[in-house]
């Protein structure tokens, strides 16, 4: 019980290391929660620093997720503390603790977390949503089709409780953190991958 519960602190710890201030801080000297969109993520550090740093940032943030998860399959002593510990990260990334809890909307990482959990349903959700951001350019929409497909294919695919439960709380993660990408997406004044710098 002892090293379950560590291994959930541990990711939540590690889900805090939130790369894109850190990585905006070393390279630019900026805090990227006030550029661009604000958020500090993947798509923002894109936006506001370019391709090379903003596929750093996905990568480095997918692989909390899936080291959360690894931590929990670890260290876990049920079946229900590989996603809780994966649920972890993504507080810590929305949530920081070194950066006064002021973090990313947790895409990259939930996307790590749900390939660990369930690679099948993260990879055909993975799918659409690569497809519609390329179509659209709208990533906050693929964010959120991928939040929305992976419990749907969790469900038809026949995983287990925690996975099917854990990527519900991540959908609705996902949305409570989109809201004011929902409403942009709605009113058309969403901003589109390569539109702008914000710096
Ligand atoms: O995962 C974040 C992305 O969906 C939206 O980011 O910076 O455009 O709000 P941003």
């Amino acid at each position: 019980m002892l090293l379950s519960v560590i291994s959930v602190v541990v990711s939540y710890l590690l889900g805090s290391v939130s790369f894109s201030i850190l990585i905006a801080k070393w390279v630019k000297g900026i805090d990227i929660r006030q550029h661009g969109s604000g958020n500090a993520g993947a798509t923002n550090t894109l936006r506001v620093l370019g391709k090379g740093p903003g596929i750093l940032v996905f990568l480095l943030d997918i692989a909390k997720g899936v080291i959360a998860v690894w931590l929990g399959k670890w260290l876990g002593d049920n079946s229900w503390i590989p996603a809780v510990a994966g649920l972890a990260s993504i507080i810590g990334h929305n949530w920081p603790v070194y950066f006064r809890f002021k973090g990313g909307k947790g895409i990259a990482t939930t996307v790590g977390v749900v390939a660990t959990l369930a690679f099948v349903p993260a990879l055909i959700a993975g799918v659409v949503a690569i497809a519609v951001i390329a179509l659209t350019r709208y990533v906050s929409l693929g964010s959120l089709l991928f939040a929305l497909l992976t419990p749907i294919a969790i469900g038809i695919i026949q995983f287990g409780a925690p996975e099917l439960v854990i990527s519900l709380v991540l959908c609705v993660f996902a949305f409570v953190r989109h809201r004011t990408n929902l409403v942009k997406l709605v009113h058309g004044t969403e901003s589109k991958l390569g539109a702008k710098k914000g710096m």
